[in-house]
């Protein structure tokens, strides 16, 4: 397979359609970034790495870092982590309220806002310096120097916060948050301020790709099996409301982020991520979709 030629055609093919995309606005710090940026990377686990466009560009992740928080915290507290989250598509929006009341403070996936809150009460409650021991985790994944938290963006969020504070009140309520409310978001919204480049985080998301060891020094992360259960949570509820037609298009376990970011990953085979801020009305990016779904389409390379 020439990557090379395929990425480029299907980039310069997407790059030129009308982006029907908004920039996330209600963290006002994301509208702060160029609109019309794009930019895709490729690493296969044969070594092979390739990006296009403003692939070298760093981006506020957001909700792509809850996989990590997710990976970390499955590797400490093993299966008994799905007492405190549910595996289950939502069918929600990230931020929806709805669920909780009739399921009793426990979120339905570790993806949703609901579902990723609980995962940082449980890392707060197991990590002696949960910021810096969560950066260290995520940038052992792949050596990664680059990736770090942003002030200005954690701040921005927790300043407009409302719904991720009712959440975690909500959840609380329920005795399902063991740490001070303050506390869990402070670690949440920080967790969603990371910036990377798509070159360091298609690396980043290797392990997974690699039966849960990183490729760089074969450190096993996650057991094999962890590793099938965490694409099969990206797989079923990585877009929120619109992980079924991620699944329909691209074929592909996948998770997204409001600062336009989605990294995809194939099983034995690849990671790709793809970086353009416009979202489409569910929140994922409307570009990187598109590039996405024509990258698997073209390639024939998806799991489906
Ligand atoms: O909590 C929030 O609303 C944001 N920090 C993250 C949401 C997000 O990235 C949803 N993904 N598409």
């Amino acid at each position: 397979m020439n990557f090379e030629d395929l990425i480029q055609d299907v980039y310069q093919k997407i790059k030129e359609i009308d982006d029907k995309g908004n920039l996330a606005s209600y963290i006002p710090e994301l509208k702060n970034v160029d609109s019309e940026s794009f930019g895709v990377h490729i690493s296969t686990i044969d070594n092979f790495n390739f990006g296009v466009g403003n692939c070298y560009e760093k981006f506020s992740i957001q909700s792509i870092a809850k996989v990590f928080a997710l990976s970390l915290a499955y590797s400490i507290l093993g299966e008994k982590l799905w007492e405190r989250v549910k595996v289950e598509p939502s069918g929600t929006a990230f931020n929806s309220l709805i669920q909780l009341e009739v399921e009793n403070g426990i979120p339905r996936n570790p993806f949703i806002n609901a579902g990723a809150l609980v995962v940082s009460d449980i890392l707060l409650s197991n990590l002696n310096n949960p910021k810096e021991d969560f950066l260290n985790f995520v940038k052992s994944l792949s050596n990664c120097s680059e990736i770090c938290y942003s002030n200005r963006i954690a701040t921005s969020e927790k300043n407009v916060g409302y719904r991720n504070v009712a959440l975690c009140n909500f959840i609380k309520a329920f005795g399902n948050i063991k740490n001070k409310p303050s506390d869990v978001l402070d670690f949440y919204f920080n967790l969603c301020s990371l910036e990377t480049n798509c070159e360091e985080l298609s690396k980043l998301f290797l392990f997974l790709a690699n039966d849960g060891f990183t490729l760089e020094d074969n450190k096993q992360i996650l057991t094999k099996s962890q590793a099938k259960r965490i694409n099969a949570l990206m797989q079923t509820c990585g877009f929120y409301d619109e992980s079924g037609e991620f699944a329909f298009k691209v074929g592909l376990p996948g998770k997204s982020g409001v600062g336009g970011g989605i990294v995809a990953v194939h099983p034995k085979q690849y990671t790709i991520a793809v970086w353009s801020p416009k979202l489409n009305e569910k929140g994922n990016s409307y570009k990187g979709m598109r590039f996405l779904e024509e990258f698997t389409t073209k390639s024939e390379l998806s799991i489906f």
